[in-house]
């Protein structure tokens, strides 16, 4: 799979969002977990600093977890624009500048018309092919300020795992969620179509390949889900 630009299918599952907001509030993606370390590790920022989030969704995650830090101003991009909806709620009252906007996640990062202190993609680049996804890193790692950071948290195949082998384990998993049969039955038809994650030992070696410094600070759900603090070595 190649994708240039937002695929309709993925906007359109996302559309609906009471199903992932199903996820998020049962907890099932350790969304509470993730985002403590998060906040940690955006704790450590002693100066202002500006925030990118690509696939923020409704900000559930990042909302709370930028409370009490240096956060400037944070930008959320999104192919689904309820979930923006629901994003401006999130952070009203919570970060004084925010500026959300509709678009797709590569041509964002491949734009060079600004610069981050923290680039963020949460559960997003699991839509992308391998390739674009090492696309994405190349871009992201040019987007960052000096003292940059990427911040990639994603599902992720184990060692060796084929993808089929990947969606029967993660199929069985969400049928182990607190949710009803049908959305559990809705989540795996998109994860099915829709999601091709990278082995989790490939994609650290892909991002040293790229210039940064790689920490894993979180792996979890069963073994599908990875975080890395990827901090961009300066030139
Ligand atoms: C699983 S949700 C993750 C939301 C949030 N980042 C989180 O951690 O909970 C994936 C989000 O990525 C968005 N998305 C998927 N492909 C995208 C693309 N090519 N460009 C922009 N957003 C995309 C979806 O609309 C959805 O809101």
């Amino acid at each position: 799979m190649s994708q240039q630009s937002t695929d309709p299918d993925v906007a359109s599952f996302f559309s609906a969002w009471e199903i992932y907001r199903a996820v998020i509030d049962s907890d099932a993606m350790e969304h509470q977990e993730v985002f403590a370390k998060v906040h940690r590790i955006l704790e450590e920022r002693t100066e202002p600093f500006t925030l990118l989030d690509l696939g923020c969704g409704d900000a559930a995650g990042i909302g709370p977890a930028l409370v009490g830090t240096q956060i400037a101003t944070y930008v959320g991009v999104d192919c689904a624009a309820p979930a923006l909806e629901f994003a401006e709620a999130t952070l009203s009252g919570t970060v004084a500048e925010f500026d959300l906007r509709l678009g797709d996640l590569m041509d964002t990062i491949e734009d060079p018309s600004e610069l981050f202190d923290v680039v963020l993609v949460s559960f997003a680049l699991h839509h992308f092919s391998d390739d674009d996804k090492k696309r994405f890193l190349t871009a992201a790692r040019a987007r960052l300020r000096p003292g940059g950071e990427l911040i990639l948290i994603d599902v992720v195949r184990q060692p060796g795992e084929s993808r089929d082998e990947y969606l029967a384990r993660y199929s069985s998993y969400v049928r182990s969620w607190p949710l009803d049969t049908d959305t559990v039955e809705r989540i795996i038809a998109h994860v099915d179509g829709f999601d091709y994650p990278a082995d989790v030992s490939a994609e650290p070696q892909w991002a040293a390949e790229r210039g940064f410094r790689v920490e894993e600070f979180y792996r979890g759900g069963n073994e599908t889900q990875c975080a890395w603090r990827l901090t961009a070595i300066d030139n």
